[in-house]
């Protein structure tokens, strides 16, 4: 009898799983990871040359992704049966051997595999945490998030944009995940919190390719990992 175990990956660079993500990752006899039909997908791409020659890849690809809104109900009528049958297919193969299924960053947060979580009885599964892409991308900033007492918030930019100004004038350090296409959005919202000037981009944290700049620097097309960060300025001795 082996278990559904998820391996947090941390932000990009290979060299920040941990050790017990390691090891998982090259006894694995499965591996799954979800990806967008037609691409590698970031959490394989973080454990190229480390995976067992012999290994069985079982890529997850989802039905659908930014094509359909998350508010139309057709999004979550394509997901649940993926999710289902995904979800019945890896407690098939626990039965026999550990399905190791890849992580970008920390799985609980905003990731994927919590909706396989949900779906799995409790006694199959487990999770090995990561470090988040958040944490990279602070790190890549060179100055710390938060300071003394200092409040930090995490949203996601898909938030409406008087939530976004809200949760940016009442907190000190703000996060902001999932920019995408809200990248203007999100610069009016800071810009009425009156913290866009203190805003960075970091795009691919911890990657070859991580850039960082001012936020109000950036327009246009950006990656799909990219997060805005505003460092608190709390008490300091
Ligand atoms: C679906 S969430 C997954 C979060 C992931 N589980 C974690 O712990 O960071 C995807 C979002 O995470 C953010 N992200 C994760 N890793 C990142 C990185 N290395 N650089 C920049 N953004 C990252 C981006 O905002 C992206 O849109």
């Amino acid at each position: 009898m082996g278990k559904v175990i998820c391996i947090g990956l941390g932000p990009g660079d290979p060299d920040l799983m941990s050790l017990r993500a390691h090891r998982l990752l090259t006894t694995a006899p499965v591996i799954a990871y979800f990806r967008k039909a037609g691409r590698l997908g970031q959490a394989r791409r973080i454990v190229d040359g480390l995976i067992p020659a012999e290994a069985e890849e079982w890529p997850m690809e989802y039905p659908v992704t930014t094509e359909v809104p998350f508010s139309d109900p057709a999004y979550g009528a394509a997901l649940a049966p993926f999710y289902d049958s995904w979800s019945r297919r890896l407690a098939e193969q626990a039965r026999k051997t550990d399905v190791i299924v890849l992580c970008e960053g920390d799985p609980f947060l905003y990731g994927s595999f919590m909706h396989l979580h949900s779906r799995l009885p409790a006694g199959l599964v487990e999770v090995v945490p990561g470090i988040p892409g958040m944490a990279g991308c602070w790190t890549a900033t060179g100055q710390p998030i938060t300071w003394g007492d200092d409040v930090l918030t995490v949203v996601p930019a898909t938030l409406p944009e008087s939530e976004l100004r809200r949760r940016a004038q009442d907190t000190d350090a703000l996060v902001v995940m999932k920019i995408g296409r809200n990248l203007a959005k999100l610069h009016r919202a800071l810009a009425a919190a009156g913290r866009l000037a203190d805003a960075w981009l970091v795009e691919n944290g911890t990657m070859p390719t991580e850039r960082v700049r001012p936020l109000r620097e950036v327009e246009g097309e950006i990656p799909y990992f990219a997060i805005a960060l505003v460092h608190g300025r709390g008490r300091r001795p």
